[in-house]
């Protein structure tokens, strides 16, 4: 079972969704790739009973997202192929070996017992998350089993099969003017900048290794959008072992000028863990919260702009800090206890929580044993992104800018046109499946299963 959390301060509410990992049926936690596969779902029953043991659930309210329905999913992605993703079984895939190769399931996105259903659950987080953001029943939502941002439209890639982040950026379009995309994960984040390519309601920035055939193998920084999306790409290509410092004040640097220059109206965050040093994928040298110890007292004087934090989770804090309606995904993630530690530490950031670095006990300790510590270890990868290299890459970042700058601002317009909302070909729609947008939020149900403080109802004061 997934389950959407909120909490809510005064006037605002967190929304987190998250996941219990009952073995009994497919939730998204227990569904199973195949042995050798890197992808673990099981990674997301961690973060929850690791999020659960700092209880941070007592900051939020948990809400069950509900299924996204095929025609949803095909707001972005082919009929034929949801049908397909519908459809297909383990036991019958050998009847279909045409299609899976046209869909580009087998290896890399395997047929799996459930598969549909896990789309559907983790797709269905997403959107969830951004009708509540678009219905300002929260000012962030967090979704930790969405962000698979490598689905296109007629197929599955690397271990994504629908496209959570289009899904619900489609959703806040329809609320928002402007929506920015930002993506942290060593991967590009092709699928979401694909997706947008040709338009400038939506910017996609993303930030990830870059060469050496690493996956997927796009996201130069010379691919900046086309027609009415150009300029409207932004790719930061690395190169391996990049560090805390050097990541977060390159990160900084261009998500403030983005910010500045594109004013968007709400920002989704795909915070890929697979980032982090020590990932079994990936190839970079982040930590996920890097604090003052990293910083010498030289450091400090010599330079004009000092990291106190830097890391994974000090671009969270940063992008947080915009105060601007905020939907937060996971992602990519392969060495599983860290992908936990990640976002549960980016859970307490976005609730303005520190959290101590041992590890209070819980069911899965284990898994974090023998430091029993937030903290990962150091990693071991050597940074071949030179100082020269980064600043080149920053100034063609910035140079692109400009020329949004300089450009006459149509897209400042405060309502989008309503034909621009894609819409699905009303005749190929099974009607029974039509519902509109109150009843879709009525079918989000408040799970009270972690309710004891007497802040329970405090949701009731909102909207
Ligand atoms: C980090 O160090 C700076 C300057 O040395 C200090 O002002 C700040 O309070 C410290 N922050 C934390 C969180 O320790
Ligand atoms: C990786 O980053 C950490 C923390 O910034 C640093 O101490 C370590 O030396 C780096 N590893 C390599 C191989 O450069
Ligand atoms: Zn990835």
């Amino acid at each position: 079972m997934l389950y959407l959390s909120v909490r809510l301060t005064q006037h605002f509410a967190l929304l987190f969704i998250c996941l219990t990992c009952s073995e009994a049926n497919g939730d998204v936690g227990s569904v199973y790739f195949g042995p050798n596969h890197p992808m673990k779902p099981h990674r997301l029953c961690m973060t929850h009973h690791l999020v659960l043991s700092y209880e941070l659930h007592k900051k939020m309210e948990i809400y069950r997202p509900h299924k996204a329905y095929p025609v949803e999913l095909a707001q972005f992605h082919s009929a034929d192929y949801v049908e397909f993703l519908h459809r297909i079984t383990p036991d019958t895939q050998h009847l279909f070996s045409h299609e899976l190769a046209k869909y580009n399931l087998g290896e890399d996105c395997p047929v799996f017992e459930n598969l549909f259903e896990f789309c559907q659950i983790y797709a269905g987080g997403t959107i969830d998350a951004a009708r509540r953001l678009n219905n300002q029943l929260c000012d962030i939502a967090i979704n930790w089993a969405g962000g698979l941002h490598h689905a296109k439209k007629c197929e599955a890639s690397g271990f994504c099969y629908i496209n959570d982040l289009v899904l619900g950026i489609l959703e806040l379009l329809k609320y928002h003017a402007r929506v920015l995309y930002i993506d942290i994960d060593v991967h590009h984040g092709d699928g979401v900048e694909e997706a947008f390519y040709f338009t400038d309601r939506v910017m996609t920035v993303s930030f990830h290794k870059f060469g050496d055939m690493f996956f997927p193998g796009t996201g130069d920084v010379k691919e900046i959008g086309e027609r009415e999306g150009k300029f409207y790409a932004i790719n930061v290509p690395l190169k391996d072992g990049i560090d805390d410092t050097s990541f977060t004040r390159l990160f900084k640097t261009i998500i403030s000028k983005v910010v500045e220059t594109y004013v968007p109206g709400a920002i989704v965050l795909q915070c890929g863990a697979d980032s982090l040093a020590r990932d079994r994928l990936g190839c970079f040298n982040l930590s996920i919260d890097a604090g003052n110890s990293s910083i010498s007292a030289v450091d400090v004087k010599v330079s004009l702009v000092v990291v106190l934090f830097a890391g994974h989770a000090e671009c969270v804090r940063f992008v947080k800090k915009f105060n601007l309606p905020l939907l937060v995904t996971g992602g990519g993630g392969y060495t599983k206890e860290n992908v936990a530690r990640c976002w549960t530490v980016e859970t307490g950031v976005l609730l303005d929580t520190e959290l101590p670095n041992e590890i209070p006990d819980n069911e899965y300790i284990k898994y974090f044993a023998p430091e029993n510590s937030l903290r990962i270890p150091n990693g071991h990868i050597e940074n071949l992104n030179s100082k020269s290299y980064l600043s080149t890459i920053k100034m063609q970042v910035l140079e692109n800018l400009r020329c949004i700058q300089h450009a006459p601002s149509v897209q400042m317009q405060e309502v989008p046109p309503d034909f621009y909302i894609p819409d699905f070909d009303e005749d190929e729609q099974n009607p029974d499946e039509r519902i509109d947008q109150h009843t879709q939020d009525k079918q989000i149900q408040r799970d009270d299963e972690y309710y004891e403080g007497e802040n329970d109802n405090d949701h009731m004061e909102v909207g």
